[in-house]
């Protein structure tokens, strides 16, 4: 199979859904690389992996090792990697920091967290020949405390002030735009509404695509808040749990290692 484009998820719009995941590691980009359409390295990667409170300590080097993890493990998906917490203060540091991180990794977009002082650079960095994702709603790098998100679209006001940004931003020329924890009637109405391509998270099933972080599908951390837009498909937790318990005691007993461990 050859690696998904940009043209190919464009094409899927009013069609056929497609499925997107966030991950940062080459053991778990191979496995979700088999049947995931779109693979993110989020700056999620600073509360999923290196025990942040928030997205805010994210670095551009921290993004560029698991962007070259992520793409060199992974040979279908079309690959998305987030700009960090102000690395696109403006317009020059957006395009010197995109082509870093595209050049360093091989992904190939990158994602903006936006509102409406940001078009200009997602119009900068697509004028400049890079696939620019867009992400509303609920923007995380705004957030030190993620128990503080709420739900964006509520009020007739900031229903027409979200559509009209998101159809600024595809005027500007982002090729996808996420949608997090969007209202359903609010997300209908933008996915209506704009050509390209939308990714929903806790924004309905009226979304093209869906995206959650792997660690999240999987359960590998059992915290008691969880928002409500998590599904979970397993217990990775209990499992490993399970296993190292067995280990520790094997050690503990001198039952490992084996003659066949043993050189
Ligand atoms: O950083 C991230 O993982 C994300 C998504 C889950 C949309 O931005």
């Amino acid at each position: 199979m050859k690696r998904k484009t940009i043209n190919w998820i464009k094409s899927l719009k009013n069609k056929k859904k497609f499925s997107c995941l966030a991950a940062y590691t080459t053991s778990i980009t191979k496995i979700i690389d088999r049947h995931i359409d779109v693979i993110l390295v989020g700056d999620s990667v600073g509360t999923a992996i290196y025990g942040m409170k928030n997205t805010q300590g994210v670095t551009l080097d921290m993004m560029i090792c698991h962007g070259k993890a992520v793409f060199n493990s992974s040979k279908n998906a079309f690959t998305i990697i987030d700009m960090p917490f102000n690395s696109y203060r403006n317009k020059k540091e957006a395009l010197i920091n995109a082509k870093k991180l595209l050049e360093f990794t091989k992904c190939q977009a990158v994602k903006l967290e936006t509102d409406n002082n940001t078009i200009d650079i997602v119009k900068h960095l697509h004028d400049n020949n890079i696939i620019v994702i867009s992400h509303i709603g609920v923007t995380p790098q705004k957030f030190k405390d993620f128990k503080k998100i709420r739900s964006v679209g509520n009020t007739f006001t900031e229903k027409k002030e979200i559509v009209d940004l998101a159809f600024k931003l595809e005027q500007a020329g982002t090729s996808i735009i996420v949608l997090e924890c969007i209202k359903e009637k609010t997300a209908i109405e933008i996915t209506n509404k704009i050509k390209i391509p939308t990714i929903g998270i806790g924004a309905s099933l009226s979304c093209d695509g869906q995206i959650l972080v792997v660690n999240d599908i999987l359960d590998i951390e059992n915290t008691s808040y969880k928002p409500r837009f998590i599904k979970t498909y397993t217990n990775i937790e209990r499992i490993i749990d399970k296993a190292v318990k067995s280990y520790a005691s094997e050690i503990v007993n001198k039952k490992f290692p084996k003659i066949k461990n043993t050189y």
